[in-house]
């Protein structure tokens, strides 16, 4: 018997295509704390999770019998992968599921913010009409700043075509030609941060794009830049931004991850100029079904023939 445990919420879906496989024994238990996890996990052959489980190299060393890690979405960077890898254990994610939603996600944050909607809203809530206060701008020949243009900003890209920005782009592996065949402009960073009215970052989170978006980085912008993070806590650093925000630098922060998750009690929240979803980007019925779907597949595959496609 092969046994799984899931340890975040994962879409039905996913799980009925495992539930109809032979020789398989699944255990869901969703908010274990790190220590019952690491109680539990040396029964189980493979674990899968979402973003809240964070999969640890002690972890790992509990968990004599696990030969695949499923991660029922993008980012791996809550997977150490290095002791992942020592240990023997393949870990697949599922990179395609959730593009659109997130980048969905990013163009709501985008507008909600260059227009004050949820200052707006809450102002209502509270018997205030405030028309003067929350006067915005518009994204309409505005310059937007795409840093990392993998799947989510290539797809933000042309959503901002649509609103008739100006896209500029920077990723190591974006050429000028392929930038010219997408009707956008090829930059370096420093040109992206120079001339962006807005600006949003989409690359994963890794040594080097930890705090990419640091003080020094603040001072190349515009005044009164406003930015988006639907990527990952940690690309922007939060000391920086708040000061920057203070400074009057940044004019508006659409926040959907956070540095520390659940963010709560954080001074970025007190700023009016922030707004904030709670790691919301990935969070549609659509996207929920596709990266429970694509991970399930894989540990079948694993499980049937030995081997992931990891789509
Ligand atoms: P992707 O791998 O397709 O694209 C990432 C891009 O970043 C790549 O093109 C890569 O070349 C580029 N990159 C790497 N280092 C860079 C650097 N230093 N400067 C500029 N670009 C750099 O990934 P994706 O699927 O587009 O996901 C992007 C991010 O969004 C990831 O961090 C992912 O975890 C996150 N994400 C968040 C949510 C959410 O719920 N908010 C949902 C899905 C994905
Ligand atoms: C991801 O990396 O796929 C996102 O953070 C979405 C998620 O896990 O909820």
């Amino acid at each position: 018997m092969f046994r799984i445990l899931i340890s975040d919420p994962l879409s039905e879906e996913g799980i009925h295509a495992l539930q109809s496989t032979e020789n398989v024994n699944i255990v869901i238990d969703i908010g274990l704390s790190p220590t019952e996890l690491r109680d539990k996990i040396s029964d189980f052959d493979a674990l899968l999770v979402r973003s809240q489980t964070q999969v640890t190299r002690e972890l790992i060393r509990n968990a004599p019998n696990l030969k695949i890690i499923g991660r029922a979405g993008v980012g791996v960077d809550n997977i150490d992968l290095n002791a992942a890898t020592e240990h023997g254990i393949i870990v697949v994610n599922a990179p395609n599921g959730n593009t659109n939603s997130a980048a969905e996600h990013t163009m709501a944050m985008l507008m909600a913010m260059s227009r004050n909607i949820p200052q707006a809203y809450y102002a209502l809530k509270n018997q205030q009409w405030e028309r003067k206060k929350y006067l915005g701008v518009e994204l309409k020949n505005k310059t937007l700043g795409i840093v990392g243009l993998g799947r989510i900003g290539t797809e933000v890209a042309y959503r901002a075509k649509g609103q008739r920005m100006n896209v500029m782009a920077y990723d190591p592996f974006l050429t000028e030609e392929k930038a010219e065949k997408m009707g956008i402009e090829y930059g370096a960073i420093e040109d992206v941060l120079k001339n962006a009215d807005f600006i949003t970052v989409h690359t994963p989170l890794l040594k080097e794009t930890r705090h990419l978006i640091n003080a020094e980085a603040f001072q190349l912008m515009k005044n009164g830049v406003q930015i988006v993070n639907c990527a990952r806590g940690g690309i922007i650093d939060e000391d920086a931004l708040y000061e920057a925000i203070i400074s009057k630098k940044v004019a508006g922060a659409a926040m959907d991850v956070f540095e520390e998750e659940p963010f709560l009690d954080n001074k970025l929240l007190e700023l009016p100029e922030v707004i904030a979803t709670p790691h919301l980007g990935a969070s549609t019925i659509e996207a929920q079904e596709n990266v429970a779907i694509d991970v399930c597949q894989d540990i079948i595959s694993f499980l049937t023939g030995g081997t992931v496609r990891n789509p």
